[in-house]
């Protein structure tokens, strides 16, 4: 009963601590996109069902000498495939108009273009989008998150090959023809710049290449493999955006934006070189992929830096990166103090390696953290990061709309960590809530920010984490598959029923 009195007690606290934050409130306009995120290798399970063929992770995750802490894998991860009705029900009672997920391609292609297309793959989305707009909630469809199918790794290497642009475009036009009558965004990619640096540097993600052969990872040329699969994605990209732009756009209506991991990185001093190196640190990551979508180009410190390394652009391919998209999907959880490391030695680290730029990352200056450390070691609570990222690529991209596909707090699973202290995460509401809070800021400012996205609506498998890093808005048993609100939904609910009312 205390237990009870005391969860009682200080949601009441976390209502009234909202509504004296109306005028926080009244920046978001009317029709923002309030939602939750997910994606299909982590949520959905099912990897045999059906028809569906083997992806890159499916494949990974069961080879001995993979770097999954907790040795588990996502052959069930939560069970979506078969409880997505369920999951709609948790997101309907939150209040979202929103839904972000993404499609398995092994799901609706097995065999790439070059088999048929899986029929019960297709009538499984059509199934979940149908289930969501009868709930009012708006499919926001992420192309491939990470995934990729496997017999194209093993036929041409993935992203490697110029082969992936075709395919990958192949794919789209499948997934526009056939949910595109309902489905208004569309992202073609999430965070290749860390897929890249993770699949072909750092060898801990499918196709595990490196440049010294530990576990399961095999030798790539990883100076320049990361710079060659970025090119081929930015091109996949450019396909698919023109497949929408030439066959669908007219009658279907949507937009369609890519998504980066967009980490704020802030210089350790006021000196000119450490201001340098944290516009070069984000040359590396996010203007990296941006600058050629939207400028046509690579970002000038990359091609200095890089020379002949990095892959040139044809004449035609130019041409088509013009309006190469609508909106610049931002994930972001976390911020670094960045360092120059160009004229002055710095530690090596992974940061430091010549091909990322002379940069290397902290989170402490003399002694001091950057925000509020957690228990994951590349989060950061720096809540001013929020605005500060944004505001950069107002600035940057000539204030394109913006949507924060992700954004959320996670709590590492220990040893002794009781299901009561799980559903009662007063910190990632006090994560979300200053994440919002700071967003309000840049949006009053002037961004032009048009949706929120909470990482995520369920624990989840988190990649090279498994079960142990926890980010739902909903607690899962790992057995049961049980899934139960934490304290977090309950102020997410609240917050965006306050946002209503005061529109
Ligand atoms: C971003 C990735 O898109 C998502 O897959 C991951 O689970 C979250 N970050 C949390 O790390």
């Amino acid at each position: 009963f205390f237990f009870f009195l005391l969860n009682f007690i200080s949601c009441e606290l976390l209502i009234i601590r909202q509504s004296l934050k109306k005028n926080n409130l009244s920046a978001f306009p009317s029709n923002f996109l309030f939602g939750t995120a997910s994606s299909a290798y982590q949520y959905e399970g099912g990897f045999l069902a059906d028809g569906k063929g083997l992806n890159n992770w499916d494949v990974y995750s069961h080879k001995p000498g993979n770097l999954i802490v907790d040795g588990s894998n996502a052959d069930i991860a939560v069970d979506h495939y078969h409880r997505y009705l369920e999951d709609i029900d948790l997101m309907h009672s939150l209040g979202v108009n929103s839904y972000r997920f993404s499609i398995s391609w092994a799901r609706i292609l097995p065999k790439g273009r070059f088999g048929e297309i899986n029929e019960a793959g297709i009538k499984f989305y059509n199934n979940l989008i149908d289930g969501l707009l009868l709930k009012g909630i708006e499919p926001f469809v992420t192309l491939t998150h990470i995934d990729f199918p496997q017999e194209l790794e093993d036929r041409y290497g993935s992203w490697l090959s110029p082969e992936s642009q075709e395919d990958f475009a192949y794919f789209a036009d499948i997934c526009f023809k056939s949910f595109g009558d309902r489905v208004k965004y569309w992202v073609t990619f999430n965070e290749p710049d860390f897929q890249v640096k993770f699949g072909y540097r750092l060898g801990i993600f499918p196709p595990s290449r490196c440049s010294r052969p530990f576990g399961n990872c095999t030798y790539g040329d990883s100076e320049k493999e990361p710079f060659i699969a970025a090119h081929n994605i930015i091109l996949a990209h450019i396909a698919a955006v023109h497949v929408y732009r030439t066959k669908y756009q007219e009658s279907q209506r949507g937009s369609i934006g890519i998504v980066l991991h967009c980490m704020w990185y802030e210089p350790i001093s006021n000196s000119v070189a450490d201001k340098l190196a944290a516009e070069r640190a984000q040359s590396f990551s996010i203007n990296w992929f941006l600058e050629p979508i939207i400028y046509g180009r690579y970002p000038r410190e990359m091609q200095n830096i890089l020379g002949s390394i990095l892959p040139e652009f044809t004449t035609t391919e130019k041409q088509k990166l013009n309006q190469g998209l609508d909106f610049i999907g931002v994930n972001h959880y976390t911020s670094f103090y960045v360092k120059d490391c160009m004229f002055s030695a710095c530690e090596p680290g992974p940061g430091t390696s010549k091909t990322e730029g002379f940069w290397a990352q902290s989170s402490q200056k003399n002694g001091i953290p950057i925000g509020e450390p957690t228990d994951i070691s590349w989060l950061n609570v720096y809540p001013q990061g929020m605005d500060k990222i944004v505001t950069y690529l107002k600035h940057k991209y000539h204030n394109i709309p913006m949507i924060i596909t992700e954004n959320g707090y996670g709590d590492v699973i220990k040893a002794d960590s009781t299901i009561d202290e799980l559903l009662h995460d007063e910190k990632r509401i006090d994560f979300m809530d200053r994440h919002l809070d700071a967003l309000s800021t840049a949006i009053k400012k002037g961004a032009n920010v048009k949706g929120y996205f909470a990482w995520s609506l369920l624990d989840n498998f988190e990649w090279n984490s498994g079960y142990t890093a926890r980010f739902g808005l909903h607690h899962v048993d790992n057995k049961t598959l049980m899934r139960r609100p934490k304290m977090s939904a309950t102020w997410y609910k609240n917050f965006i029923a306050e946002h209503r009312k005061w529109k």
